[in-house]
């Protein structure tokens, strides 16, 4: 997902990406998009990188700090974390409730020394409360920063029945009420945001996501019977990711905006 993502951003070719790029990443997770992003910009093509990453989660900050911390003392390249990357904890829906620490760092993202700046928010941004606004508008007009994300979005005509039980499983979810829209919407909060309507590319990919996923989960639930373990929870939301397949009221998309160019 993440080597896609980059891809339709342009950033990579070949599994290796030139420019020097600055990276804001939420809701990185345990961390499996930082230890990748990691490794690309220690290939020997890489000129310069600097990476933030801020998520809600305490636990998984310190797995992903540890799985960082293993990959770079691999690699002998312990110097690159202490100064190119840093992984916070705290809410990235709200920037303005960030400590000085966070502010700060993610304020040297926006150093004109890198060519390339990005938010990057990858199947987290649906959770983002109040919205995904604030973080958008702080990427936007504090770090002049393109977007770069992999999201969930309404399907096309949706019935009203489908949308309730869309916002219903957002509420179960805990995300907003409203969090799921549509791509007009989400094309409209954009540019509101100050990405440019011209340059935005919202890219379905539910092909490729949600039969996938819910394959897998009854397998390893069938896998894991005989042994008497169910996996109850995650047969349930296999099942919600098999009705998004068949309906496609929900569709996985990868979404990339774009600032106006100075010069225009
Ligand atoms: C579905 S997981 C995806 C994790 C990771 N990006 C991945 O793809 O493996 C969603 C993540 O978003 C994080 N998250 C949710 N709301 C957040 C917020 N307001 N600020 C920062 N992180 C948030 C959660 O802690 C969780 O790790």
């Amino acid at each position: 997902m993440l080597a896609n993502i980059l891809k339709v951003a342009g950033l990579v070719s070949n599994n290796s990406t030139e420019n020097s790029v600055a990276v804001l990443d939420v809701g990185f997770g345990c961390g499996d998009q930082t230890v990748a992003l990691a490794e690309l910009i220690l290939a020997p093509s890489r000129s310069q990188f600097r990476y933030v990453g801020v998520t809600l989660n305490e636990t998984q900050r310190q797995a992903a700090q540890q799985r960082l911390d293993a990959t770079l003392l691999a690699a002998d390249k312990r110097d690159v974390e202490n100064t190119s990357i840093k992984l916070f904890q705290a809410d990235a829906a709200k920037p303005e409730s960030w400590d000085k620490a966070i502010t700060t760092a993610v304020d040297n993202l926006s150093d004109k020394a890198f060519s390339e700046r990005w938010l990057l928010g990858l199947d987290c941004l649906y959770h983002f409360s109040p919205s995904r606004k604030p973080i958008f508008k702080h990427a936007s007009q504090k770090i002049d920063a393109n977007v770069m994300a992999f999201d969930l979005i309404l399907g096309d005509n949706p019935s009203l029945w489908q949308t309730l039980a869309v916002r219903l499983l957002g509420f179960v979810l805990l995300c907003p009420w409203q969090t799921f829209l549509t791509e007009a919407q989400y094309r409209d909060q954009l540019v509101e945001c100050g990405y440019d309507r011209g340059d935005i590319e919202i890219r379905d990919i539910s092909d490729h996501v949600f039969a996938g996923l819910a394959g897998f989960l009854q397998r390893q639930d069938a896998a894991l019977k005989p042994y008497g373990i169910s996996l109850t929870g995650y047969s349930a939301v296999g099942r919600v990711y098999d009705w998004f397949d068949r309906t496609r009221v929900l569709k996985g998309v990868i979404v990339v905006g774009r600032k106006k160019s100075k010069s225009q």
